[in-house]
């Protein structure tokens, strides 16, 4: 039910806060840490390598993903598009272990991946939003993401849930280089969204100001901000039809940047301090092109020109808070171009065929 909202994509971005509040309740322990099934455990432990399969936003999820389970759990991973890994399976290593990222659980070009890795014996997790779902059920384990039904086309809190029990998985695994303490990290990432959440007028002045009339969009950021910046455009192409692309800053100059004329939306992530005076000097390669740069930075890296500036999360977590003002400029901005929010042109919610 949509309630008082206009729209499901609305009522879903504004879910977030508490959907992250009930994956940690859920994977909660009665020792109070986080933790999940020692079987997925153990499957994890026997791998030498994770492949993780998926499609569209869950692709994009998986590629914070990768970088959760290297950091959090030493364990090596490469990261895969399912209509491209299906037809070109590449060279594997000895123990490998599959990991299908997928809302819906019935993406066609994920299932194939599965069906035929199945086939040659290898062990199998579906991290879906929906128990009973066919890969929830064809893989060996299944990673439940607790979001609540998605019905808005474009993905939002599923995304944000991806996130939560990839970090999860990844830090009960553990044994990583790096540790955090993940639960009061979530719980304060929960906060965080909420306050961005409330902060709705001042995100759809952004879009007014940034994209009213424009052709196209670009996003741009560095390491775990690359990977959001994917995930922006994406949702500016699904629901308000405008060309963008999520670019690693420092490519930029290697060709895109010809691109850049006046007044070209560039919206750039600096939550990263490990980066961040690069991708300022990608701001300042593109504002010398003419560009009309938007910098969203974080609480504690922040400088006095940024238009944006997110509440302070862990440096690990920052892609569950830089995505919402991400999702709300798209949201603003079909809504100010008329376009139909919840069901965009040619887009199904789940895409049943290869
Ligand atoms: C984007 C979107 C799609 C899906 C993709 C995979 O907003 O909804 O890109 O993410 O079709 O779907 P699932 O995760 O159900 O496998």
């Amino acid at each position: 039910e949509k309630g008082t909202y206009d729209h499901y994509m609305l009522k879903e971005i504004d879910e977030q806060p508490g959907v992250l509040r009930k994956i940690i309740e859920a994977y909660s322990t009665e020792e109070g840490t986080l933790d999940i099934a020692p079987m997925i455990k153990q499957a994890f432990k026997q791998a030498d390598r994770l492949y993780i399969i998926a499609a569209g936003t869950s692709y994009h999820a998986s590629l914070i993903g990768k970088e959760y389970f290297e950091k959090l759990a030493g364990l090596p991973v490469e990261v895969h598009i399912s209509s491209e890994f299906g037809y070109n399976i590449p060279l594997l290593s000895k123990n490998p272990l599959f990991l299908f990222i997928t809302q819906s659980g019935e993406t066609a070009d994920s299932r194939q991946v599965l069906v035929k890795i199945k086939a040659l014996g290898y062990p199998s997790i579906t991290m879906t939003n929906v128990p009973g779902s066919t890969l929830s059920r064809e893989a060996d384990h299944t990673l439940l993401l607790y979001a609540g039904p998605e019905i808005a086309v474009a993905s939002t809190k599923a995304y944000t849930a991806q996130l939560a029990v990839l970090a999860i998985t990844a830090h009960a695994i553990g044994g990583g280089a790096q540790m955090i303490d993940l639960k009061k990290e979530l719980a304060l990432t929960a906060n965080a969204i909420q306050t961005l959440t409330d902060m709705k007028e001042e995100i759809a002045k952004i879009a007014r100001e940034l994209l009213t009339d424009k052709r196209n969009a670009f996003f741009i950021g560095r390491a775990l901000d690359y990977y959001v910046s994917l995930e922006g455009a994406l949702k500016l192409k699904e629901i308000s039809y405008i060309q963008a692309e999520g670019f690693a800053g420092g490519e930029l100059k290697h060709g895109t940047i010809a691109l850049i004329e006046e007044g070209t939306p560039v919206i750039a992530l600096a939550t990263q301090p490990s980066v961040s005076p690069n991708i300022r000097s990608n701001v300042k390669e593109v504002l010398a092109r003419g560009a009309h740069a938007c910098i969203i930075s974080m609480e504690g890296n922040s400088e006095t020109d940024d238009r944006l500036i997110l509440p302070y999360v862990h440096p690990l977590l920052t892609p569950l808070v830089a995505v919402i003002p991400l999702q709300l400029l798209s949201y603003y901005e079909s809504l100010h171009r008329g376009c139909d929010v919840d069901k965009p042109r040619n887009l199904a919610k789940s895409v049943t065929v290869e």
